[in-house]
């Protein structure tokens, strides 16, 4: 595998600036240009770009390996189901889980949501029971819950949202009660990158006797998270949206709940014993994942935490929000620009979504597109708080570890030429 780059970069512990010339040398992808013009990819919401050492892992598996896990007793099968629990181990590291929890793999958030949603909220909610969640969630961490309360006759209730789409967390004590089995918020808003205050939300769940389910699909590719210290009872992420491939997602929860559960998938691989008319299950995490599993997946997401990790994540937090609040400072200047989020960047992560006067989003985007800029347009799989904002959709530009501040001006430059076309 190379990362020489990475590896000359001088990575001085006590400083949080990226080298960012070695650091990009790692992407392939930056070396191309978009439209002819220099790439800035600004769509990291949606999904991140890959480092070389992550596509390297990827193939590896199957130019060296590509033999199924746990079934075989030949070499190169053993050698995968070694890599594909080392993965496990390397994300339950990076997570800050210990050994009262459990990483399982799934293929992405959503999967990872539905997992609960069938194993644990149709299993032990039911009629007076209450799930709460909010408006500022991604579909994924609303629909199952959406369904799962139809299903079982559950109520779902909602922390209330401020109109710049942060929450209202002086109502906590009034959504959050003795009924409430489930709280399912999100780490960092996929539209404003709003974080809600956690631990108070997890205290006060916790203090009910609720279970709190904590989307980190947006916030774990950015910020150092310990679940160990957190104490959420289960996370949800996925892998591509932190430089690892698509296809690979996590679901760690704590083990006492996980074994309470029932699977989402049933078949092989699963089971430790199968008679004709029923079948026991292995323990936690194997239960959970039936069927052969995204071997090559899991042992890139294994390269993606170790690539992730040392580099830093502190150090990445910290040149994201210096990013975020350069973005902030050059829209501030751009008239009939208005953005969404709270003022206080300092609940943020470095989402900014906007509309640029009257100008649809998708025409704004495809005008970015031809200056080489790639934001992301629409609702962004959040409806209720368009809703909330009084929107049909916005325009998001999201950064990553790897972007710098010409992608900035690049999207603000951008956003002139959108006025030259539409006045
Ligand atoms: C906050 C949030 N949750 C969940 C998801 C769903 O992730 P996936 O499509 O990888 O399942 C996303 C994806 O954009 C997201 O931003």
């Amino acid at each position: 595998m190379k990362h020489s780059a990475l590896h000359t970069a001088s990575y001085d512990a006590s400083s949080l600036e990226l080298d960012l010339d070695a650091l990009r040398k790692q992407f392939p992808i930056l070396t191309r240009t978009m439209r002819g013009k220099r790439f800035s990819y600004l769509d990291n919401g949606a999904t991140s770009l890959k480092p070389e050492a992550v596509i390297a892992a990827e193939s590896r598996y199957y130019t060296e390996l590509s033999a199924n896990i746990h079934r075989g007793v030949y070499e190169f099968s053993e050698q995968a189901t070694v890599e594909y629990d080392g993965a496990r181990e390397k994300v339950a590291r990076f997570i800050g889980a210990d050994r009262n929890g459990s990483v399982i793999f799934t293929k992405s958030t959503t999967e990872s949501v539905n997992v609960v949603a069938y194993g644990w909220v149709r299993k032990y909610l039911g009629p007076g029971d209450e799930l709460v969640t909010t408006e500022i969630e991604h579909h994924a961490n609303l629909i199952p819950w959406q369904e799962a309360c139809k299903a079982v006759g559950a109520r779902l209730r909602f922390i209330p949202v401020n109109p710049d789409g942060s929450l209202q967390l002086e109502s906590l004590e009034d959504v959050i009660g003795e009924r409430t089995k489930l709280v399912a918020i999100t780490a960092m808003s996929n539209v404003t990158g709003y974080m809600p205050d956690l631990e108070r939300i997890i205290g006060l769940a916790h203090a009910r006797g609720a279970r709190v389910l904590v989307d980190g699909a947006q916030y774990v590719s950015h910020h150092p998270i310990n679940v160990a210290e957190l104490g959420c009872d289960f996370l949800v992420f996925s892998g591509h949206k932190m430089c690892g491939p698509t296809g690979i997602g996590v679901l760690y929860g704590k083990n006492d709940v996980l074994e309470a559960m029932d699977p989402l998938i049933y078949g092989g691989d699963m089971v430790s014993k199968v008679k004709r008319d029923e079948a026991s299950y292995k323990p936690v995490p194997d239960k959970f994942e039936g069927g052969t599993p995204n071997i090559a997946g899991a042992i890139a997401l294994g390269a993606a935490v170790d690539f992730l990790a040392e580099v830093g994540m502190q150090r990445i937090l910290e040149h994201e929000r210096s990013l975020l609040e350069y973005l902030v400072e050059r829209a501030s200047r751009v008239d009939e620009l208005v953005s969404y989020g709270p003022d206080d960047l300092s609940v943020r992560g470095g989402i900014f979504s906007f509309n640029y006067g009257d100008v649809h989003p998708h025409d704004a985007g495809a005008l970015l597109d031809q200056e080489g800029v790639a934001v992301r347009t629409g609702f962004h799989c959040a409806q209720p708080l368009m809703k909330v904002f009084g929107v049909t959709g916005t325009v998001r530009a999201s950064v990553y570890l790897y972007n710098t501040t010409d992608d900035i001006d690049a999207l603000i430059d951008g956003l002139a030429r959108i006025k030259d076309v539409f006045g």
